[in-house]
């Protein structure tokens, strides 16, 4: 069925005997499991423990496929240049970022750069290279955007272009206590944006929604993911004990209308490559052919600094590799399984009821997902059992907390402010060892697991009470079993 013959790669402690069933795929059962560690993601999971955990191919990358996963994951990690006439050029005029790999390091979360400023005593949210980690929405009270702005703000510019305005941050702590007296601390950060270039926009008609990048860990997975599966779930998301019930996003794009599964409002129905480009980089494609500050004075400056708009800046080429190369990535396995902690925890989180929402076990569709390039990788499909941490549903995660929660008032397709993705889990035990830090929630305000935590309000308000009441050893318990997935 299949004409690509595979070859594998003998990856450390990971063995794979390369037998194949009937029709040519792999199957679990040729997946050798090193002892302690357990599968993710079927025949995708990979067994390495390193910085570049996120960033291994899938077993079953061979051949022509592997050329074009290291031609895709080289353009993600290239840094794009304002000199439009070379390949990699076109960055801007305005941009959040300057490469996909700048704001998802190692096909991760860069250390969110106003926590950076912030420890070397700034207020500036932008990093100390005019770098931003991460995306800000702005918003008028009523919804709409300002037409002088768009959807994000671009704080960065090639040389001799005007910003679109100037990210700021405080942060705000309050000291709490769980019930059995041991303290902890959550952190509120407070954007401000000033030097706006075009109308100063006062704060009273601003909402601002920062968020830090997402982890790239089953990008493939979740785009095959069988959403018939998804909506069967949010049919079944129903507990009333806990206060618990999850609803679909639906997004709607190029007249097509889909399950959301991507993006901290699932209001991203493929993997956003031509979006990245345009929107957070400033280079056009096929897709979106105008720079994203079309209309603005940025457009004009940028021609007398000599940028032409004539040829779109990034090849569909380019696009579908990198396309590829998230798709294939392989999933890191779960690890130190046996270890009694981590299984003591485990339990701990189901009586908690935290995988009513970080739902364990899904599955992905018959037939995988069908890239940008338009080919299907069989491999995704085959309703291949995966362990995502997530029912990929909208819950409201609360507005009470410090008069804030994390109600971030912005409306994305069906998600309302309060309403969030449930962020998959896999691989979160490794953001430390990837990125170098555990800040963790859609705007990175919890510096740890205890903070992630204890933010959760709303639908995830009952979970979090037991959580809150459990005993110093078994809160200890629960987290050492998440730095196991
Ligand atoms: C300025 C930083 C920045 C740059 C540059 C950037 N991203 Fe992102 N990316 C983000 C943030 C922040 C999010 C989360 C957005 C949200 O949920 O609203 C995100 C989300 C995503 C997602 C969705 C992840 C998920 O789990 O659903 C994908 C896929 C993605 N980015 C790919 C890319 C690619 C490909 C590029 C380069 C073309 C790119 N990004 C460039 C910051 C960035
Ligand atoms: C009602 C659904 C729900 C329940 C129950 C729930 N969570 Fe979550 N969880 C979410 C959502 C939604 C987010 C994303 C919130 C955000 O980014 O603002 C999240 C985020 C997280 C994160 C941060 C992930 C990251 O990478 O940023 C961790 C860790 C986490 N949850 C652990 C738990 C644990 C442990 C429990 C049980 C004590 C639990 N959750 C219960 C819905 C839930």
């Amino acid at each position: 069925m299949n004409p690509i013959k595979y070859s594998f790669l003998l990856l450390g402690a990971l063995s794979l005997s390369a037998c194949e069933d009937n029709d040519g795929q792999l199957t679990i059962a040729d997946v050798d499991v090193p002892a302690g560690y357990a599968l993710s993601a079927g025949t995708a999971t990979e067994f390495s423990r390193s910085a570049f955990s996120y960033d291994q191919p899938a077993s079953w990358i061979s051949g022509e496929y592997n050329a074009l996963f290291n031609k895709g994951d080289r353009l993600y990690d290239n840094v794009a240049t304002s000199n439009y006439n070379h390949a990699g050029g076109g960055l801007g005029p305005v941009y959040a970022g300057y490469s996909c790999g700048g704001c998802h390091r190692n096909a991760g979360r860069t250390e969110p750069s106003y926590w950076t400023a912030f420890k070397n005593g700034s207020r500036k949210a932008t990093g100390e290279y005019g770098f931003t980690s991460m995306l800000c929405y702005v918003t008028r009270r009523n919804g709409k955007f300002f037409q002088n702005y768009g959807r994000v703000i671009h704080d960065n510019t090639i040389y001799g272009v005007t910003p679109e305005g100037e990210i700021h941050f405080e942060i705000d702590s309050a000291v709490y206590r769980f019930p059995d007296g041991e303290r902890y601390t959550l952190c509120y950060p407070r954007f401000s944006i000033t030097k706006w270039y075009a109308d100063s926009i006062r704060p009273e008609d601003l909402f601002i929604s920062v968020r830090i990048p997402l982890r790239h860990v089953g990008q493939g997975q979740i785009m095959a993911l069988d959403r018939t599966e998804i909506q069967q779930l949010a049919a079944r998301s129903n507990y009333p004990r806990w206060g618990i019930s999850g609803r679909c996003n639906v997004v709607s794009e190029r007249n097509v209308s889909q399950i959301g599964v991507g993006g901290n409002k699932a209001h991203h129905g493929d993997l956003t490559v031509e979006l990245g480009y345009s929107s957070d980089m400033g280079l056009t494609n096929s897709r979106y052919p105008e720079e994203i500050c079309r209309g603005q004075r940025q457009i004009e400056e940028g021609s007398m600094m000599g940028l032409s708009y004539e040829k779109l800046d990034v090849s569909t080429a380019d696009m579908e590799a990198v396309d590829l190369y998230l798709h294939s990535l392989g999933v890191p396995a779960r690890r130190d399984v046996n270890d009694p902690d981590v299984q003591a925890g485990e339990k701990l989180f189901y009586k908690a009821g935290c995988h009513l929402c970080h739902v364990t076990t899904l599955h992905t569709n018959k037939r995988g997902s069908t890239l940008l390039a338009g080919l299907t990788l069989p491999w995704l499909g085959g309703r291949q059992t995966i362990h995502p941490y997530s029912d990929f549903l909208l819950h409201d995660m609360g507005s009470e907390i410090m008069g804030v929660g994390l109600n971030d008032n912005m409306v994305s397709g069906l998600a309302r402010g309060n309403e969030w993705r449930t962020t998959p889990l896999w691989g979160i035990g490794l953001q430390q060892l990837v990125n170098g830090h555990t800040y963790f929630l859609h705007d990175g305000r919890a510096r740890n697991f205890t903070e992630a935590i204890m933010w959760h309000g709303g639908e995830a308000e009952a979970s979090k009470q037991v959580f809150a009441h459990y005993s110093k050893a078994q809160r200890a318990q629960l987290i050492r079993f998440l730095w196991s997935l």
